[in-house]
């Protein structure tokens, strides 16, 4: 485990902050979409896609226009979400598969969200800079995908 930076800390007390109370996931995952996009550099996408059946279908976002539907499985998303386990891709280009939505994204992070013990959907960042994310940004991506998922079960 990486000890959390200071303005890590800080990030997370403001996403704290704005979670209290609120267990609209779409409310929450608007907020948690503008926090990222605001506070952490370098990045040009960062948004939700919410499990419908067997397809991703677009949530809130910051960015531009992306692609609304992804099956399970497919590109960095689906795959993250059908292992339900955290991808770090630092170059997309490498990726077999990835679904390109802006030409800009070099390097990209998905973590899958479970929500009350079933898989939701995915969190995923973009970014124009090759490997972009760090082992530290991960942690910080996955503890802000936690502080998402533990408002949304209240
Ligand atoms: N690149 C993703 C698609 C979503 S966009 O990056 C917003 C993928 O391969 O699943």
């Amino acid at each position: 485990m990486i000890t959390p930076s200071v303005q890590d800390d800080d990030l997370l007390s403001e996403l704290r902050g704005i979670l209290a109370g609120e267990p609209d996931p779409i409310a929450n995952a608007a907020n948690v979409a503008s926090l990222i996009y605001a506070r952490l550099p370098r990045l040009n996408w960062a948004g939700f896609y919410f499990l419908q059946g067997e397809t991703l279908v677009l949530g809130p976002f910051q960015g531009l226009p992306a692609c609304t539907r992804i099956a399970l499985g497919q590109g960095v998303c689906g795959t993250a979400a059908a292992r339900n386990e955290t991808i770090m891709v630092a170059d997309v280009h490498d990726f077999p598969g990835h679904i390109v939505c802006d030409a800009a994204s070099l390097s990209e992070i998905v973590v899958p969200l479970t929500i009350a013990g079933k898989l939701s959907g995915v969190l995923d960042i973009d970014s124009p800079e090759r490997n972009r994310f760090s082992e530290s940004d991960k942690e910080l991506i996955e503890a802000i995908a936690t502080l998402y998922v533990e408002a949304c079960e209240v």
